[in-house]
């Protein structure tokens, strides 16, 4: 079967706008789904990883830092959701290192920060986000993946008030 696939551009204003649109994205992600994040140092990559989480029901009382010595944290909400950091890997560490494909095995939504720094676990199922530096304020966000997903996600950031 053949998926169509494709992409929307949103515009976000400020820090707020990111966080809104992540909540948007995190409650229309399915159980299973992986969320891969591009975009340079500071692009808003953690800032929509926030709003995803209080998307997906993570409570407020936790906060949503990236991974640090650990290159993976888990957060309870509606899903597990995996907030993955793959900044610090390195060409030494390899999959078998980080032994996160069991992360990827559909019990809970996967959200990966620098996520062009692995290729072998995503599909045509996979959400890809990318973030791209505007002004000090704004950030471009660039949605992909399959087309019937995106009029999901463009219909739900419409009615947030974010036209694609
Ligand atoms: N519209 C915006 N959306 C998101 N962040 C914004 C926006 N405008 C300004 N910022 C600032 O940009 C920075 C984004 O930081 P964030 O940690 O989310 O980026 P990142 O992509 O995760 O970076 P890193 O690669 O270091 O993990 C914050 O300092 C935030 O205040
Ligand atoms: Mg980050």
């Amino acid at each position: 079967m053949c998926h169509l696939s494709g992409h929307r551009e949103i515009i976000s204003g400020s820090i707020n706008d990111t966080l809104l649109i992540g909540k948007i994205i995190g409650g229309n992600l399915m159980s299973g789904e992986i969320v891969a994040l591009t975009g340079e140092l500071g692009a808003g990559k953690t800032t929509l990883t926030q709003g995803i989480a209080r998307g997906l029901g993570v409570s407020e009382q936790y906060q949503i830092t990236s991974p640090t010595f650990t290159l993976v944290n888990e957060y309870f909400g509606k899903y597990r959701l995996y907030h993955i950091d793959l900044y610090r890997l390195t060409e030494f560490q390899d999959m078998g290192d980080i032994c996160y494909e069991e992360y990827l095995d559909g019990i809970g939504v996967c959200v990966i920060e620098w996520a062009e720094k692995i290729d072998r676990v995503y599909s045509d199922a996979t959400i890809f986000i990318s973030l791209t530096y505007i002004d000090d304020n704004s950030r471009k966000i660039s949605i992909s993946g399959k087309a019937e997903r995106l009029i999901q996600f463009s219909n739900a950031l419409k009615c947030g008030g974010f036209n694609g």
